[in-house]
């Protein structure tokens, strides 16, 4: 039997409630499948934590997660708590404190989902947003001085790295290879930003030359927000800086349907560290506790954590589930424009899944 040990931090919000989905329906999976255990140890870590201890998680937490193999989180975020201070306090530490510098998003329109552009049908959209993960805008480096004071300074320093860059862009290449269609655009603004991202540009030129079989182009970000919606069929691969891919990640997710439904992975590929599985959507205080997150997101993700611990049965026994329940609308939750409860879905995902011959 094999065995996977699994961190499961719910966190805030409707992390909780899809968290808890997400687990019942991995159970239903291990049992119809029979070969393999997931070993399951659930952190109360987040703002009622913080509430209680002052931190958001021990001081010790990434040390203890990373005696795992994979960790399955929620979201992060309170009303009472300011944003930075919540994702300071947990995500991005993890992130990175176990070096999961690749976060990969897949974006697809799923069967039974009518996404917002008037002219798309499923298969225009299906792409690979590779986001880099552990420097750039999002580096942490930067100051305040003269706080509150007329004389104020604030600086936010973005900071690429020869090592960051070429590692991203390496897995960018690796990616696009595997693709049926072997393309890969790699996002820019080398013409307004002349240093970090006019090295970006090179290295992508550098790692290019190993990977002739992959076509490759370059897109300003800004064009590229157009190519999204004017051409969705244009794009298959793309890898983009930390803030650049944060922002198109939540355009291809609306572009496909609904934050609701979207997933992603922070991964460390050379598997030194546990990789990290989470929905896009954050804790959305304005519908937690009221039992109608949708939950497919947090399932895509279960789906994508099950691959990565070299269960590729089980992960595609899972997205055919998920596929043969939103293709009826009477699954779909209100972001969907639908009336189902986290409940149902869970438990039309799970029937789905005992119920399939294969
Ligand atoms: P959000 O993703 O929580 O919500 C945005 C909108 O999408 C809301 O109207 C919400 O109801 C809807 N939505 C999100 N997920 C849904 C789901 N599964 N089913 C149905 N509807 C869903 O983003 P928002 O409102 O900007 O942030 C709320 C809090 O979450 C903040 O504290 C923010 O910092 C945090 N956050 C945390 C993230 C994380 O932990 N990775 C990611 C994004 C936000
Ligand atoms: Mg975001």
């Amino acid at each position: 039997m094999r065995e996977h040990r699994i961190a499961a931090i719910p966190g805030d919000g409707i992390g909780k409630e899809v968290i808890a989905a997400g687990l019942d329906v991995l159970e239903t999976l291990e049992r119809r499948d029979g070969s393999f255990r997931l070993i399951v140890e659930q952190f109360p870590w987040g703002s009622d934590f913080y509430r209680k201890t002052g931190r958001l998680m021990p001081a010790d937490g990434v040390a203890a997660l990373k005696l795992f193999d994979a960790i399955f989180f929620g979201a992060v975020g309170d009303a009472t708590i300011p944003d930075h201070v919540t994702l300071w306090g947990l995500r991005l530490p993890i992130c990175q404190g176990l070096d999961q510098y690749a976060n990969l998003r897949p974006a697809r329109i799923l069967p039974g989902i009518v996404p917002p552009l008037r002219d798309c049908v499923p298969g225009d959209i299906d792409w690979l947003i590779l986001r880099e993960n552990s420097e750039g805008e999002y580096s942490g480096s930067g100051g305040r001085v003269h706080r509150g004071l007329a004389e104020e300074v604030a600086t936010e320093v973005a900071i690429f790295t020869r090592i960051g860059v070429t590692r991203i862009m390496r897995y960018a290449f690796e990616l696009a290879r595997k693709r049926p269609r072997k393309k890969l655009t790699v996002v820019t603004k080398s013409n307004a930003q002349r240093h970090a991202m006019v090295m970006w540009d090179e290295i992508a030129a550098e790692i290019a030359r190993d990977y002739v079989d992959v076509t490759w182009d370059k897109a300003l970000v800004d064009a590229m927000t157009t190519r999204m919606v004017s051409k969705p069929k244009s794009i298959d691969v793309v890898v983009a800086s930390n803030l650049h891919a944060d922002i198109l990640s939540d355009l291809a997710a609306a572009l496909a349907g609904s934050l609701g439904i979207a997933p992603t992975a922070n991964l460390n590929p050379e598997r030194r560290f546990p990789s990290m599985f989470e929905p896009i959507h954050g804790s959305a205080f304005d519908i937690a506790g009221k039992g109608v997150a949708n939950p497919i997101a947090t399932f895509w993700t279960a789906a994508l954590m099950l691959d990565h611990l070299g269960e590729p049965a089980a992960a595609s026994r899972l997205m055919t589930a998920i596929e043969r329940v939103t293709a009826d609308k009477s699954n779909h939750t209100p972001d969907l424009g639908g009336t189902a409860t986290t409940l149902q879905v869970t438990a039309a995902v799970k029937h789905a899944i005992v119920s399939a011959n294969a």
